[in-house]
C-alpha cells in the first residue's frame, strides 16, 4: 500500500516551500515506462504559446484564445503543486515514472528531450506551459486514417489491424511531422496565416481529449499481477519481464484503456449515451437532462447557425469539444484582414479546478512555485478569470446532476456513482494523503470537491482531488459516512 507518510511529507515540503526534488532520477526511461507514439527528439522543436498569442490574442480586438488557454489547468498542468508533490512519490515507487507524468503535464519539454532526468530537474522556465497549443495542433489521429503522425519502428500506436484502430490514452500522440497547423476548418488564406492551416477532423473527435484524457499506468499494466485491470476485463498481453524489450510490453500491445488503470474520464464519458446525442436531437432528451452543462453547450452551438451543427454543416455531437470549447462568433487571429468566423471554439478548457488557480498565484507570490514562478500580470489575470469559470462550471454541472438519468452526465459524474468509488470514499483515500497531513494552519485546505447531489442526499460523490477552503464558497452541503463537507 502507498505510503501515507510518503504523501504527507511531500505535501509539508510543498507547502513550506522546502521542495527540493527528488533523490529518484532516471537518467534514461525505463522500457516499462515507455509507450508508442512520437518519441522525444522526433519531431523539431515545438513553438511556445506566446509566439501564437502574438496573433491569437488581443483583448482590444475580440481575440480571446491564447488569454482563454491561459485561465485552463492545461495551460500550469506544469506549474500545479499537487502534480509535483505526486510527482516526486511516483518517482519514489518506480524509479523513472517521472518521464509518463511529464508527457502529458508538460508537453514541450517531453517532445524535446527534457524529460530525463526523469524527476524533472532538466526542465526549463519556459516548460512551465504544460498543454501547449503547438502540441495539440500537431496531434493527428494515431489510427493514420487522416494525417500521418511521426511514429517509428515499434513505436506505431495502433493495433495494426484492418482497419488499424489507435491507442488512445495515456498520452500516446502522433504528431505532424511539419509545422503547420491543424484544426477543424482549415482556414483558407483570406487572413494570411503565417503557417500552414491543415484540415483536421480529428480535433471534434472525443477521441482527441481521449490521448490525455484516460491515464494508464504501463508499469502496472505489464508488471503488476492482474495488470492493472479491472475485474472482469479480458486479460492483458504483456511480457511480464522489468526491463524487458518494448515490442513485449502491455504499452505496445494493448488498447490503453484495458490496462494499468488510474483515470477514466475519456472512456466512462464513451461508454455512455451523451457522446452520440447530436446536438441538433437536444429537442429529445429526458426533460432533466435539458438544463446546466447541456443546456449550455447547445445555446452556445446555436451561434454557428446551422441548429447546433457546426458553421460547415458537419454533424456536431455532444462532445468534449462540445462543452468546454463552445463556439463564439469572433475573429481568431487580430490582424486587420483576419474575418469573424461563425464558429470559432473557444479555448475555456476549465473544468472543476477552482482554486487551483488561486493556490498558484499565492505560490508565485511567495516565490515558490517550483517552476515557472515570475508570472506576469497578463498571466495572473488569465489564472484569476479561469478559476471563475471552473467555478461557473461547477454550478452549472449540479443542475445536471439533480436526476435519475445520471448515468448520461458529463465526466466524473458517471465515476462518481460507481459503487467500488463510493466505497473507496468510505477510507477517503486521497482525502488522507493529501490533506490529512497539511497543517489546519497551512494556506490549503485541501479537500474532496463534491458537487451536490440533491437526488442522492446523503451521499457526497467524489470529484478529483481537492478544493481550496476559501471563504464564501461551499460546493457540499450533504454528508457521506462520518464525513462532512463544506
Ligand atoms: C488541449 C489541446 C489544445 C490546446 C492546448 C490549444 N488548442 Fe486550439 N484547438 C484545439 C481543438 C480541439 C480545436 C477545435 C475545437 C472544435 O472545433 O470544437 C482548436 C481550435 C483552434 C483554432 C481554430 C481552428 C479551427 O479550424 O477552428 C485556433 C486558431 C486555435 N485552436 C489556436 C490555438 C492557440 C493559439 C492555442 C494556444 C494559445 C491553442 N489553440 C491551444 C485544441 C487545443
Ligand atoms: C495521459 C496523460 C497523463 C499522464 C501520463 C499523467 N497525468 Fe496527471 N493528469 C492528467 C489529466 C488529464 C488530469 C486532469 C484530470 C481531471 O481533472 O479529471 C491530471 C491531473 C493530475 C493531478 C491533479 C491536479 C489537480 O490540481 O487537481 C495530479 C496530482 C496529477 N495529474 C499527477 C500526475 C502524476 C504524478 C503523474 C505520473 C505518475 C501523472 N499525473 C501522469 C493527465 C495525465
Ligand atoms: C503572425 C500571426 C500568427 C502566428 C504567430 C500564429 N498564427 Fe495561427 N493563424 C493565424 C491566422 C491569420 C490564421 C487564420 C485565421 C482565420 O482565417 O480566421 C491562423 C490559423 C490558425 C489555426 C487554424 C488552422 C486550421 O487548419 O483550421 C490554428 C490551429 C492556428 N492558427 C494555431 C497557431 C498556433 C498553435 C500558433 C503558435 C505555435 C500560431 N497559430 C501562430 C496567424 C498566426
Ligand atoms: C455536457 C457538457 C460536458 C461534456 C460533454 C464534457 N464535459 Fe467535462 N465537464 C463539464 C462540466 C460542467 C465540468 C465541471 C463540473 C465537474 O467537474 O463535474 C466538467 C469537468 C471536467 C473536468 C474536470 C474534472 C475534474 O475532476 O477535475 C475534466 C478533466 C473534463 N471535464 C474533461 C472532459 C472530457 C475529456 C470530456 C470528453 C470525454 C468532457 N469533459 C465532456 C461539462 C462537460
Ligand atoms: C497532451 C495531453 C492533453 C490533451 C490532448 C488534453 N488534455 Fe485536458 N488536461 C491535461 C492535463 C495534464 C490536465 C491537468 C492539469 C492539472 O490540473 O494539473 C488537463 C486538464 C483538463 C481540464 C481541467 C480541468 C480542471 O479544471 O480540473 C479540462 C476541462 C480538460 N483538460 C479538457 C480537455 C479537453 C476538452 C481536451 C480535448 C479538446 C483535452 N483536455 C485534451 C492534458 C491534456
Amino acid at each position: 500500500m502507498r505510503s501515507r507518510v510518503a504523501a504527507g511529507v511531500a505535501a509539508l515540503l510543498l507547502v513550506t516551500g522546502a521542495f527540493a526534488g527528488s533523490s529518484h532520477a532516471a537518467l534514461t526511461v525505463p522500457t516499462d515506462i515507455q509507450q508508442p507514439g512520437t518519441q522525444p527528439g522526433e519531431v523539431a522543436p515545438l513553438e511556445r504559446p506566446d509566439q501564437c498569442s502574438n496573433c491569437h490574442a488581443d483583448s482590444n480586438k475580440g481575440v480571446e484564445l491564447a488569454n482563454e488557454w491561459g485561465g485552463s489547468m492545461m495551460a500550469h498542468a506544469s506549474r500545479d503543486p499537487i502534480f509535483w508533490a505526486t510527482m516526486a512519490i511516483a518517482e519514489q515507487d518506480f524509479d523513472g515514472s517521472g518521464d509518463l507524468c511529464l508527457r502529458c503535464h508538460t508537453t514541450a519539454a517531453w517532445m524535446e528531450e527534457r524529460s530525463t532526468p526523469t524527476d524533472g530537474s532538466a526542465l526549463t522556465s519556459a516548460d512551465a506551459d504544460g498543454v501547449e497549443c503547438h502540441f495539440c495542433h500537431a496531434m493527428t489521429n494515431p489510427d493514420g486514417s487522416e494525417h500521418p503522425g511521426v511514429m517509428n519502428g515499434d513505436f506505431v500506436a495502433s493495433d495494426g489491424g484492418n482497419p488499424p484502430k489507435g491507442y488512445l490514452g495515456s498520452g500516446i500522440a502522433a504528431l505532424l511531422a511539419t509545422d503547420d497547423k491543424a484544426g477543424p476548418y482549415a482556414y483558407p488564406s483570406d487572413a494570411n496565416p503565417p503557417h500552414g492551416a491543415l484540415g483536421s477532423s480529428f480535433h471534434r473527435s472525443v477521441d482527441y481529449c481521449g490521448t490525455c484524457h484516460d491515464v494508464s499506468n504501463p508499469a502496472v499494466g505489464d508488471l503488476a499481477h492482474n495488470n492493472g485491470t479491472l475485474d472482469g476485463a479480458p486479460p492483458v498481453v504483456a511480457s511480464g519481464a522489468p526491463g524487458g524489450p518494448v515490442a513485449g510490453k502491455a504499452a505496445f500491445n494493448n488498447f490503453p484503456h484495458s490496462y494499468g488503470v488510474v483515470e477514466r474520464t475519456f472512456s466512462e464519458y464513451k461508454s455512455g449515451a451523451l457522446v452520440e446525442t447530436l446536438v441538433s436531437d437536444y429537442g429529445t432528451l429526458p426533460a432533466d437532462l435539458k438544463a446546466g452543462a447541456i443546456l449550455e453547450a447547445r445555446n452556445a452551438a446555436l451561434l454557428a447557425g446551422q441548429n447546433g451543427d457546426y458553421a460547415d454543416g458537419t454533424d456536431r455531437y455532444f462532445s468534449c469539444q462540445t462543452c468546454h470549447m463552445q463556439p463564439a462568433n469572433v475573429k481568431g487571429c487580430k490582424h486587420n484582414s483576419a474575418p469573424v468566423r461563425p464558429d470559432m471554439p473557444t479555448h475555456d478548457l476549465t473544468g472543476g479546478s477552482y482554486w487551483m488557480p488561486a493556490a498558484i498565484a499565492y505560490l508565485d507570490s511567495v516565490g515558490k512555485l517550483r517552476l515557472g514562478g515570475g508570472m506576469t500580470s497578463d498571466q495572473l489575470g488569465q489564472l484569476a478569470a479561469g478559476g471563475v469559470r471552473a467555478e461557473h462550471q461547477l454550478e452549472i454541472a449540479a443542475s445536471l446532476s439533480d436526476s435519475a438519468s445520471l448515468a448520461l452526465g458529463p465526466c466524473r459524474i458517471a465515476l462518481a456513482i460507481d459503487p467500488l468509488f463510493l466505497a473507496s470514499l468510505q477510507g477517503g483515500p486521497l482525502f488522507q494523503n493529501y490533506a490529512g497531513q497539511v497543517p489546519a494552519s497551512s494556506p490549503f485546505r485541501v479537500r474532496l470537491r463534491v458537487p451536490a447531489i440533491p437526488a442522492l442526499t446523503g451521499i457526497c460523490l467524489f470529484h478529483a482531488a481537492a478544493f481550496f477552503n476559501r471563504a464564501g464558497i461551499t460546493c457540499c452541503t450533504n454528508t457521506a459516512g462520518t464525513m462532512v463537507v463544506r
